[in-house]
């Protein structure tokens, strides 16, 4: 079935990593970040509204630079690439769910899903059969053909994780994806995550849910963009 292959999770590591917008007001976002997220290991990442959860996030994600510090993937520095060789990693290794989902609005549910592989080059067909078993596989066989505004936003959400994941990225990056969904659906999510994290992929998830945030094998807190813990999640291990 669609997706249940092992992934070889990546390695994340960052080393003082600060992010400070200059506009409209100096605001320190993310302050003197260190950390590591193992192979294959789920993180889960809580934190006060404003505390640079989804700051980090982007910066994880290759889609803002930090302002001073180092960020691996895998062992190789990618702090300094270019803007093409950054989209290029993004599109190989990294699936992304924003915060707000950026599903393009003219195309449908099925057309997102297959974006990241219109990028790659697969073939029309080829594209169509696995972002239709990935929208299957989230409940959402019946939403096919529908567009984002034809959606409600937990659907939506559900959509932008099929496209993340479509891909089979090795690190799954993952901002508030339960925001939007009812218990029922954030459970479903849980279990799919768990899932995710036995076939072998790197999870960063950002969560204000408790209950999903310690099914992950470990939690980090900002607080005010520094890192204030890092406790054990469901393994029990921690830093
Ligand atoms: N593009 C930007 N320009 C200027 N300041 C920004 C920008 N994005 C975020 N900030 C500021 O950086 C800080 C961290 O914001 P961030 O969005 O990372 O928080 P968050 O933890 O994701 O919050 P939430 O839980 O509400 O999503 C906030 O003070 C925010 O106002
Ligand atoms: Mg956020």
């Amino acid at each position: 079935m669609v997706g249940r292959e092992d992934v070889r999770g990546a390695e994340v590591t960052v080393q003082s990593l600060s992010r400070i917008y200059p506009h409209p007001c100096r605001t320190v976002a993310l302050q003197e970040i260190t950390l590591t997220v193992r192979p294959g290991e789920w993180l889960a990442i809580v934190g006060p509204s404003g505390s640079g959860k989804t700051t980090l996030a982007n910066i994880l994600g290759l889609m803002d630079r930090p302002s001073s510090g180092r960020y691996w993937l895998d062992g190789r520095d990618v702090t300094a690439l270019s803007d093409r060789e950054r989209a290029l990693v993004r599109n190989r290794l990294l699936g992304f769910v924003y915060q707000s989902f950026h599903l393009i609005p003219t195309l449908t549910a099925r057309e997102n899903v297959e974006l990241p592989l219109v990028y790659r080059g697969v073939p029309r067909r080829r594209r169509r059969e696995l972002a239709e078993a990935w929208l299957c596989r989230l409940g959402l066989e019946g939403r096919l053909h529908h567009r984002p505004f034809e959606l409600s936003g937990g659907q939506q959400q559900r959509v932008a994780l099929a496209r993340a994941l479509i891909g089979s990225p090795r690190l799954l990056l993952a901002d508030e994806p339960t925001g939007n969904l009812d218990e029922e659906n954030a459970r479903d999510m849980r279990r799919l995550f768990s899932e995710l994290r036995d076939q072998g992929q790197t999870i960063i998830l950002i969560t204000h849910d408790w209950a999903l945030a310690q099914s992950a094998d470990r939690i980090a807190r900002l607080e005010a963009g520094r890192l204030v813990g890092d406790m054990a999640g469901r393994t029990g291990y921690a830093r």
